[in-house]
């Protein structure tokens, strides 16, 4: 059976700027919480870091000709933040900015709409040590990048996200404490939630003041959680994990208020007026999808816990810092994330999509903002990647997103994860998601098989088989 997209529906690409752009002291810029990281106690398993990455500032050209031939119409890129604000004075650098109007005047030259992210984790080094995200302070120099950034662009960038993945920088970074800035707070961590939310509010009326002409939103991981057996305490936690994961943001955000563990820790930290700032409108919401998690509860997963992955031990942290959760994140069969081999899970996306449809029916129409495989790959010796895993993954997901489609998922766009091999966090290279194969020694390009595959889903509007 033919697998098809409705008309208008928007293929694209996704990155982020720490893991491509490199050029990290380059015309001005100033360390990010990952330079420090990086330079200091954070070591891949390669031995690679962002300080380089895959050297785009530098090729931007290239690489946008690469995008061309693609053909997908979007192409979703974050800004650095460090790159544009340089100190707490509030300096602006005018060589940043300048660098992502070319990458927006370029990519519209191509005939690829840009859709800018504000913010995917790479918080300025100088604002980390004013407190970083455990002040509140945190949202009004989110929305001060939103002016600039807004100001700059406003008038070609047709759609803005504030934020990705916030929950990573939030509970990896200040409540389990293994990301970048890697503060072990705890429970005092989970304030960095509510700054967040704070942050997206204020950039949302930040970039509506700077009369930004897009459409604005936000991406949020939407894994999806499945209990990791029929056992009724299981199946009662997985409902906690995927109540926690899916409304920890969006359920502020869509004004419905902290899910109620949140607002008992949080207490007077939020003030009244709050919650109308954290629920301004969105146009569209974006959703990285990769795989469903597994849960079980707490006792019964106890002696799984010394395995976990580390997304999974992102969430973990989270039971002793939210008294009462309930729910371990669980290693599970199918679900390796890092490992070799990524079986797929099938139904995990259609499982994120009706959760989000059927707890929020008012939501934003959806875009995935990012889904995509990373694996260990070698090249031959021409560089090229004959990923078929890769192709078969891609394929399993884009034919369960035209069925909901079909069957009703208000969703928009897809945006691959990612367009070229690029640093992988904590994994470096050793785990590659690209279309196109970067030896990040010699910066060489080489399109695998996937990137062949695509560009006809693209051109075709179908799954290709
Ligand atoms: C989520 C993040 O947004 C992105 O930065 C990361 O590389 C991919 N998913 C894969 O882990």
């Amino acid at each position: 059976m033919t697998h098809t997209f409705p008309e208008g529906f928007v293929w694209g690409t996704a990155t982020a700027a720490y893991q491509v752009e490199g050029a990290w002291d380059a015309d001005g810029k100033v360390p990010s919480v990952w330079d420090t990281a990086m330079h200091t106690w954070l070591k891949t398993p390669d031995g690679t870091s962002g300080d380089t990455a895959i050297d785009q500032y530098h090729r931007l050209d290239g690489d946008l000709d690469i995008l061309q031939k693609l053909g997908a119409g979007a192409h979703r890129f974050s800004v650095s933040w460090p790159r544009i604000i340089t100190d707490a004075k509030g300096t602006i650098n005018q060589a940043g900015l300048d660098y992502y109007e070319r990458m927006v005047d370029g990519l519209l030259a191509r005939g690829i709409a840009p859709a800018l992210n504000l913010y995917h984790w790479d918080t300025p080094q100088w604002l980390e040590d004013l407190g970083g995200m455990m002040e509140r302070d945190f949202a009004e120099w989110l929305a001060d990048l939103a002016t600039v950034v807004g100001a700059r662009l406003g008038d070609r960038v047709g759609r803005w996200f504030t934020m990705n993945e916030p929950s990573h920088p939030s509970l990896g970074g200040y409540v389990a404490g293994f990301l970048p800035p890697a503060r072990k707070e705890g429970s005092a961590g989970l304030v960095t939630v509510h700054n967040l939310l704070l942050g997206h509010g204020r950039s949302i009326q930040a970039l509506r003041a700077a009369g930004v002409k897009g459409e604005i939103g936000t991406i949020l991981s939407q894994s999806g959680v499945a209990p990791a057996t029929s056992h009724p305490d299981d199946v009662r936690a997985a409902e906690r994990a995927e109540h926690f994961e899916g409304g920890l943001f969006l359920n502020p955000m869509l004004g419905r208020g902290h899910l109620p563990e949140m607002a008992a820790t949080l207490g007077d930290l939020i003030r009244d007026g709050d919650e109308e700032i954290i629920a301004q409108p969105m146009d569209v919401l974006g959703l990285n999808w990769y795989s469903l998690y597994s849960a079980a509860s707490v006792e019964r997963a106890a002696a799984h816990l010394a395995d976990l992955p580390p997304r999974g031990a992102m969430f973990a942290g989270l039971a002793p810092a939210t008294a009462g959760l309930g729910f371990a994140v669980v290693p599970a069969p199918g679900l390796p994330w890092g490992g070799a081999h990524r079986q797929l899970t099938p139904g995990g996306l259609r499982h994120a999509l009706d959760w989000v449809a059927q707890t929020y029916p008012d939501h934003p129409d959806i875009v995935i903002t990012e889904n995509g495989v990373g694996y260990p790959e070698t090249a031959d010796a021409a560089g090229f990647v004959q990923d078929d895993d890769r192709i078969r993954y891609l394929g399993w997901a884009l034919e369960e997103l035209s069925d909901a489609i079909a069957d009703g998922a208000r969703v928009r766009g897809y945006h691959v994860w990612t367009s070229f091999d690029n640093f992988q966090w904590m994994a470096g290279f050793a785990q590659r998601f690209g279309l196109v194969h970067v030896d990040p020694h010699t910066q060489a390009r080489t399109p695998k098989a996937s990137f062949g595959w695509l560009a006809e889903a693209v051109r075709t509007g179908t799954v290709p088989p």
